[in-house]
């Protein structure tokens, strides 16, 4: 079968498809034919070498991907039966999951024909979803999610997202909408009317000046801004980031970075949320897992409105 692999840090160019054995599942382990491979910022990072510190993560070679929809072709031991947790999944089964690449030391990866997962890591993909729309969602909303747990801004309140109309922010903007906080939104480049449609109710334009665009008592941070966040953010403030942001913002405001956990059962909402209408997600285009690396460079190019989607 064949995999993408990183031969070394670098350029999209060290993304080199490989021929490898079919992978065997062990107890508690899924074999999926992948169907749609979702390519996150993440990626770009850890093609480059780049990856939070902690997990032990040593370099290439190694397959990146997190978030895949795809059809069980195998099963290990336990799997069948669906212990607390895991399935039940047997041969045949459509799911969509996320492998948390990082805490899995970069062992497993999504962009391959054949990919070895943990059973807990899949939920089912319901019927009215579409493969390729199913992969944009796990790391993507599952982070909005969590950002706005970590937050933790009390009911009501008004929130400033940055990053609104990325595959984050824009979970995190529906996704507080529906939690009932008023939302200001910081778009990307011409995405203000996307922006506005998931509900926010203000709208700041890409180069728009955070400092005059008012103080906000609770910020998502998601591009992340950092620093020049800070002038938006009011005195004893609370903003969560998507990465570590190396500069103390004073003035009594709290920094909360934040980093994914796996929420099976979350996944399981968020996934149904996006199936019956209620979530949405936006793909810009599919490209063949043989082209990651031509993928790549498109991903690392401005004025994208949706995810690029690995397709087999
Ligand atoms: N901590 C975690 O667990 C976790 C999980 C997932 C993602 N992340 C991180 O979260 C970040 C967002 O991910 P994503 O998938 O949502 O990325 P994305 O889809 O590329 O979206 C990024 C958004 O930020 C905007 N942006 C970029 N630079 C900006 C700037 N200087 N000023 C204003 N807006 C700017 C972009 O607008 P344009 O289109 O105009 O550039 C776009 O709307 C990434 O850094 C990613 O690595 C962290």
């Amino acid at each position: 079968m064949q995999a993408i692999v990183v031969t070394e840090a670098g350029g999209p160019e060290v993304l080199v498809p490989q021929d490898r054995p079919d992978p065997e599942p062990g107890p508690g382990q899924v074999v999926v034919r992948m169907a749609a491979a979702n390519i996150n910022p993440t990626d770009v990072g850890a093609r480059q070498g780049l990856y939070p510190p902690g997990f032990g993560i040593e370099g290439p070679p190694y397959v990146l991907g997190w978030d895949l929809a795809g059809t069980v072709v195998a099963v290990g031991e336990g799997v069948a039966d669906g212990p607390a947790g895991i399935g039940p999944f047997g041969p045949g089964d459509e799911v969509v999951g996320m492998i948390p690449w990082y805490a899995a030391g970069a062992a497993y990866g999504a962009y391959q024909e054949l990919v070895l997962l943990e059973a807990r890591w899949l939920v089912r993909r319901p019927e009215a979803l579409s493969a390729v729309d199913a992969a944009t969602i796990p790391l993507n909303a599952l982070t909005a999610e969590q950002a706005i747990g970590v937050l933790g801004a009390p009911e009501g309140a008004e929130l400033l997202i940055t990053g609104a109309s990325g595959a984050v922010g824009s979970f995190a903007v529906q996704l507080a909408v529906a939690q009932g906080f008023r939302v200001v939104a910081q778009a990307g480049t011409g995405d203000d009317a996307w922006v506005e449609d998931l509900g926010a109710a203000r709208v700041l334009s890409r180069d728009a000046d955070l400092a005059s665009a008012g103080t906000f008592r609770w910020v998502l941070d998601m591009v992340p801004l950092g620093r020049h966040a800070f002038p938006a953010i009011a005195d004893g403030g609370t903003v969560v980031t998507t990465r570590v942001v190396r500069a103390e913002a004073g003035r009594g405001i709290v920094q909360r970075p934040m980093l994914i956990e796996e929420d099976t059962a979350g996944l399981e909402r968020l996934v149904e949320g996006v199936a019956t209408g209620g979530l949405r997600t936006r793909v810009s285009r599919t490209m063949p897992l043989a082209d990651a690396a031509q993928a790549h460079a498109v991903v690392e190019e401005p004025g994208r409105h949706g995810k690029i989607v690995l397709v087999p």
